[in-house]
């Protein structure tokens, strides 16, 4: 039994690296302009419509879709919530479950975990997966990817985005929504921008200086517009510079329009429109919200009211109509017979969802060769942890998906295991909130849930008897989705639930034990880790993550995960809360500027617990014969790199070769160093690849504050290539004339 799934484990990451090769050439042929071939059809649709029809698709006629014009064919636009999978239906009218007994969906991981896997072609097949999933519902929009930067590791909705990374932010970002849209369906990249935090998010003001909004904040939102053209963009609740991010004309019309070209949909986020007239001018489309009669939102009665007043022109409103029309021709909504069906909750799905999981679980720490486990002479394993029973596919106040499988920790290694080995099951500890001191949950951007962190005695001895009856253990700890949920952040690092305090206890009793986290973002392990020898990273991990993580610790999988983000050895060493300006209040600065995650430990030397870009193997690797094709370039070169990667031990395997730029000389502050390519690289044991990785000069660039534009100065230019930010094995230096 078990060598039959080593053999698939195999068989999957083998078929994996071969797709990689050539997916980057075939993916970018996929993606498709939004049309201005229906335009005459078009204007005549829109010279038949009345105001009021018009104003109708303006707005929310339903929490998840826009008003349509029957008489015209004019369907509803109809969303659906995102990041983890195609959202349950929602009643038309209040946030309450449709009831619906149709709306089962596929769970796919986390995005923090799709980020993890450092593989963009895992970032395509979710977007592909999820967006037949969309079409087999029945819906044009797809509110995701979330590709906001994570910030700070307190943010509650660390685990829907992707990383602290501009670069790999928007290499994920591209290929997500180029899978996605090919389904004849539009992504609605969010929420546009400078969103980061949950905690006063209705009215925070953020500001920050130009240069770091152009090098850490946009990047992913730029590249999903021009490289994959997302078709729609959500507006963010906050205000930025001073105005609400749904009526910001700085946002919506100089950057997003007139820059770059955008010709999608602006849709708000559920109630963040702050005005009528202007909100359209600065560039919103739909305003979308939470309930009160449809008609009383400010893209509703108010709208034909201010046209009928002369205080905007009905041709304003032809424009908004018109980008939402193109858009659904686009995507095949308007009466096409050739629109994908799609297919949903298949076994074929539930299959992407494992190979991301599978790819996404990050080996921290592994002395002795503790993992993958040893199973000769083991007759019992303790397993314990709420966690390793606990399910995340719903949970908390954000979106969740409903599923018919979610494969627990707990069920995926008793799928694993042979039958001869007693699973010795404790809970360990309580999920527990202090009610009172946690207020409602839901409201909105009230400081995260309040943890009863004493564990419970009868939970504590069953545990320690299991632990000392069992001829090894795993924990299951880490948090869960009630606890990182939108609407809040979380109030401080801590291991919730009096885990460690648990951990400590069972490691006293058999120090065999291995510790598992499950969660979507940086958690103080500290403690933990200077008294474990095997420590694993998993996520929220989508429907079959148990499985996965099954696999992981059997060895049937080699883990290749990576973290998309840094984990600090105490919150107040990380660059938001170091400054001082995490939360804020109505005006929140970024005083850390650009200096965001690695960038902030590696160029203030702060050591982190482990770094950006950090995983272990089952297997070794080496990176050799670091060489770039020329010495000295000019600036509107490109940079070819290579360097040979091995696997220099004895398991099948993937290494993640990343390539670093440092700029030591330079007229402004570099970070010590940026991520500027990467490639993931499958190999069999005693097998070696020389990859290549290209740069172009013009990405050496910093964004120029007195130019207003990138500018990359010449002189010396380091390139580091490594297997994290802290791990370089080879630096080179190159010039730029
Ligand atoms: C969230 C969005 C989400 C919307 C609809 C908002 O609270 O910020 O990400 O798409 O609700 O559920």
């Amino acid at each position: 039994m078990k060598c039959k799934i080593v053999a698939l484990g195999i068989v999957a990451l083998t078929m994996i690296s071969a797709v990689t090769e050539t997916h980057s050439q075939t993916v970018s042929a996929l993606v498709k302009p939004i049309s201005s071939k229906y335009d005459v059809e078009i204007d005549k649709l829109i010279s038949k419509m009345t105001l009021e029809e018009k104003i109708g698709m303006l707005h929310g006629n339903s929490m998840f879709s826009t008003g349509g014009v029957k008489r015209l064919g004019i369907p509803e636009l109809k969303m659906a919530d995102g990041p983890l999978g195609v959202r349950e239906e929602i009643s038309r009218d209040n946030w309450s479950s449709a009831g619906w007994t149709n709306d089962f969906a596929t769970y796919y991981p986390a995005s923090g975990a799709l980020a993890a896997t450092w593989n963009t072609k895992m970032a395509y097949t979710f977007g592909n997966s999820v967006g037949q999933e969309l079409r087999a519902r029945g819906k044009d929009m797809l509110l995701s990817p979330a590709i906001n930067i994570v910030r700070t590791p307190l943010g509650g909705r660390t685990y829907e985005y992707l990383t602290e990374d501009p670069f790999l932010n928007k290499k994920m970002a591209v290929q997500l929504v180029t899978g996605l849209q090919k389904n004849d369906v539009m992504a609605c990249i969010k929420h546009f921008a400078a969103n980061n935090q949950e905690t006063n998010r209705d009215f925070y003001d953020v500001q920050m200086d130009e240069r770091t909004l152009r090098e850490i904040y946009l990047p992913a939102f730029e590249a999903a517009i021009k490289e994959a053209k997302a078709y729609s963009i959500m507006g963010a609740y906050n205000k930025f510079r001073g105005e609400y991010l749904c009526e910001n004309d700085y946002m919506l019309n100089q950057i997003l329009r007139n820059e770059w070209g955008f010709k999608g949909i602006v849709v708000s986020d559920w109630a963040a429109v702050h005005s009528t007239v202007k909100s359209l001018k600065n560039g919103l489309d739909i305003e979308m919200g939470t309930p009160k009669p449809f008609n009383e939102f400010f893209l509703a009665d108010k709208l034909i009211a201010a046209v009928k007043a002369g205080e905007i022109s009905e041709a304003e409103i032809d424009i908004h109509v018109k980008r939402i029309l193109r858009t659904l021709f686009q995507v095949k909504a308007m009466g096409a017979k050739d629109r994908v069906k799609g297919s949903i909750a298949t076994e074929a799905h539930y299959q992407d969802a494992y190979k991301i999981a599978a790819e996404s679980v990050v080996l921290l720490k592994n002395e002795n060769n503790a993992l993958p486990l040893k199973l000769a002479g083991i007759k019992s394993i303790a397993v314990i942890g709420n966690n390793a029973t606990k399910k995340n596919a719903l949970g908390g106040f954000g979106a969740g998906v409903k599923t018919k499988r979610e494969i627990t920790p707990l069920e995926g290694l008793k799928n694993r295991l042979p039958a001869s080995i007693k699973i010795n099951y404790a809970e360990g500890y309580l999920e527990r909130y202090e009610e009172k001191k946690s207020g409602k949950l839901g409201d909105i951007t009230l400081s995260g849930p309040v943890t009863i962190d004493q564990l419970d005695p009868v939970k504590l001895q069953e545990a320690i008897e299991a632990a000392k009856n069992s001829d090894m253990v795993i924990i299951f700890a880490g948090s869960n989705r009630d606890y990182e949920t939108e609407a809040s952040d979380r109030r401080n690092l801590k291991l919730p639930f009096g885990q460690e305090e648990l951990i400590k206890k069972i490691l006293e009793v058999n120090p065999k034990t291995i510790v598992v986290f499950i969660g979507g973002a940086p958690f103080d392990i500290d403690e933990i880790d200077k008294k474990t020898s095997a420590m694993v990273w998993s996520w929220f991990n989508g429907s079959e993550g148990g499985n996965a993580l099954a696999d992981v610790l059997l060895g049937n999988v080699n883990p290749s995960g990576k973290l998309p983000w840094t984990m600090p050895k105490n919150i107040n060493e990380s660059p938001a809360h170091a400054t001082n300006s995490f939360p804020g209040d109505k005006t929140l600065t970024y005083n850390e500027g650009i200096l965001v995650g690695y960038r902030w430990f590696d160029t203030k030397k702060i050591e982190p617990l482990y770094p950006f870009g950090y995983g272990l193997s089952y297997t070794n690797f080496s990176i050799n014969n670091f060489t770039t094709d020329k010495t000295s370039y000019g600036k509107g070169e490109t940079i070819r790199v290579k360097c040979t990667i091995k696997n220099t031990g004895s398991r099948y395997g993937a290494e993640v070769a990343q390539l670093y730029v440092s700029d030591p000389v330079c007229s402004v502050l570099r970070p010590d160093k940026e991520l500027k390519a990467f490639e993931k690289v499958f190999l069999k044991p005693g097998e070696s690849k020389t990859i290549e990785l290209t740069i172009k000069v013009a990405d050496l660039a910093f964004y120029d504050e007195t130019k207003k534009g990138w500018n990359v100065e010449t002189g010396e230019f380091v390139l580091h290539m490594g297997n994290s930010s802290r791990n370089i094995s080879k630096s080179v230096k190159i010039s730029v004339k």
